[in-house]
């Protein structure tokens, strides 16, 4: 089933001076006000082809008692986010025993109606989705970051340095639940595998045995595969690269308070410009279980590096 656009032409504009403009292809304003409610919409492809669905009326409903989570005082100081783990723990938040309660009640919703979002979406993906952390990101957005790795201003793909995903997509649903007007403001890339090839002949092989070893040391919690070492190079060769940062492909877009968006966070180019008070969730997704496998980062890079990343097919049940 097609998408129905709204208007997509208001929600992208031209950055940078020099910027060339991404393709608008990447930018799916969709009209559905209901995260669980209404027809399945099987997307996949659209969300594969490294789209950005983006649901212009679709907010997150707090409760009148929940509004004054919308602060920067109930994190702990120490987080960025405060989030809700897989198990139901809540992290990063301060306050009285049933204030937390509160809080996590309010993430637990949130979490629910972004995994019957994804079910109504995605129907494919049913029971193939893991999930993992939601948040609560009531910060406003740095301007200035301790580092420029940590800097999400910088456009890049997702790729953790502690967490290696082993192939695995990450696949996210973003709201902005900013009380008042502020947008949440994105800049958004060219596509992955334009991105891929670009970058592809500065990317280096690791020391051998580096990733064995930074397991033993217990840096990273995995075993990191080439695939990892291959994606964390490319996040750190794009945000380190002000000339590309300054006149690659890419296009600002506001999601306003209210909206929902949902993206492929490793295979999309992304940075936030802009905002406060946004919630997320995450889901994992083998690519195997994708409606087509080769668009995934793990396959346009074995393709064009024309070799095996380490990430061996899922095995499946006879
Ligand atoms: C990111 O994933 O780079 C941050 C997105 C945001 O905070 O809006
Ligand atoms: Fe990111």
């Amino acid at each position: 089933m097609d998408p129905s656009p709204v208007n997509p032409s208001t929600q992208i504009s031209s950055t940078s001076r020099s910027a060339a403009p991404a393709p608008s292809r990447a930018l799916h304003a969709l009209g559905d006000t209901r995260w669980d409610e209404g027809p399945s919409r099987h997307l996949e492809h659209l969300v594969e082809a490294g789209g950005v669905l983006h649901f212009t009326r679709m907010p997150f409903v707090l409760r009148e008692p929940e509004r004054c989570f919308l602060d920067p005082r109930w994190s702990d100081g120490h987080s960025k986010n405060i989030s809700l783990r897989g198990a139901g723990e809540l992290r990063g938040a301060q306050g009285t025993p049933d204030e937390l309660r509160a809080l996590r009640e309010m993430i637990e919703r949130f979490a629910t109606q972004a995994q019957q979002l994804v079910d109504r979406l995605f129907p494919q993906y049913r029971g193939k989705l893991r999930s993992g952390n939601a948040s609560l990101r009531p910060f406003e957005v740095a301007t200035r970051s301790s580092s420029w790795r940590k800097d999400d201003t910088r456009l890049h793909v997702d790729a953790f340095p502690s967490n290696p995903m082993r192939g695995v997509r990450l696949l996210r649903v973003f709201t902005n639940v900013h009380p008042g007007q502020r947008p949440r403001q994105w800049r958004v890339g060219e596509p992955f595998e334009d991105f891929a090839r670009r970058f592809a002949p500065r990317l280096r092989q690791p020391w051998p045995g580096s990733a064995r070893l930074l397991r033993l040391l217990r840096v990273t919690k995995a075993l990191r595969t080439p695939y990892d070492e291959v994606m964390l190079q490319l996040h750190d060769l794009a945000k380190a690269d002000l000339d590309y940062q300054r006149e690659a492909p890419q296009a600002a877009v506001d999601f306003a308070p209210g909206s929902t968006w949902v993206v492929f966070s490793d295979q999309v180019l992304h940075a936030v410009m802009g905002g406060q008070h946004m919630m997320e969730q995450t889901f994992y997704l083998h690519p195997d279980d994708q409606l087509v496998p080769q668009t995934s980062p793990l396959r346009v890079l074995e393709r064009v590096l024309g070799r095996g990343l380490g990430v061996p097919a899922r095995q499946r049940n006879p």
